[in-house]
């Protein structure tokens, strides 16, 4: 199953949820492999500071693609039960060529309203990759949720993806949690982490039911 983490808007947290998704996997004992289609290369340093500081955990395949990476995916895909894609946050050649073979794209959008400006570009995508890959599913959720404002910007944003044709909601929000950056500085999945305040609980359950809403549809 090949799962893309997309959006073309950037510093939407793309790559903090690819390396909790694959982080989770591995801990269940999933054969996967993180691919890392960013120049930025954020989740392979991520995977190199797990390398290098936590010897302890599961270790996590990775590898680097760019370019046109849907034969690349495809071939993975043989090999892994999971493959789990990091794209550039732009309009880009990995972005579009990663649509014509996943098996679902999961966007992360913060509730900002610039940031649900290109929502149309990213409907508009998928509708061009549908009509190649007919098994595309495609769906948005928030991530980085402001903690202190009742929901209300949280609110908003869902209802303006509720109102896509073509990209569905998935019903959890993840929210701004300071344990998310930890993770992502130390080589570590949030549910592998040492933390156990309220707000890294909550930052777990999160990303639990995530992979729940991701693995899940696969039925369908
Ligand atoms: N839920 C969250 N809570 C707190 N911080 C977060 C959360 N999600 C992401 N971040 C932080 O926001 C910043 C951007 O996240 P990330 O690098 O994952 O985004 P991205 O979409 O991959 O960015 P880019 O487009 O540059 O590749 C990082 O500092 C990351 O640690
Ligand atoms: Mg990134």
């Amino acid at each position: 199953m090949i799962i893309l983490i997309g959006n073309q808007k950037g510093g939407v947290g793309k790559s903090t949820i690819a390396c909790n998704i694959s982080g989770m996997l591995v801990n269940r004992g999933h054969d996967i492999i993180l691919v890392d289609s960013d120049e930025q290369k954020t989740t392979s340093m991520w995977v190199e500071d797990r390398r290098a500081e936590q010897p302890t955990m599961v270790k996590i395949n990775s590898v680097q693609k760019f370019g046109d990476v849907d034969d690349a995916l495809e071939d993975l895909n043989k090999r892994y039960e999971y493959v789990i894609v990091d794209a550039a946050g732009r309009d880009s050649r990995e972005l579009r060529s990663a649509l014509l073979v996943c098996d679902i794209i999961a966007m992360p959008f913060r509730s900002s309203a610039p940031d649900l400006k290109v929502l149309p570009l990213m409907e508009q995508m998928v509708r061009n990759s549908r009509r190649v890959n007919n098994k595309l599913r495609a769906f948005a959720f928030i991530n980085s949720a402001p903690t202190n404002t009742q929901g209300k910007d949280a609110f908003f944003a869902r209802q303006a993806i509720s109102e896509c044709n073509e990209i569905k909601l998935f019903e959890i929000t993840i929210h701004d949690r300071r344990v998310f950056r930890d993770g992502m500085s130390e080589g570590l999945a949030v549910i592998e982490m040492n933390d156990d305040s309220s707000s890294a609980k909550l930052a777990k359950e999160e990303m639990e039911n995530l992979l729940v809403e991701i693995l899940n549809d696969e039925a369908v």
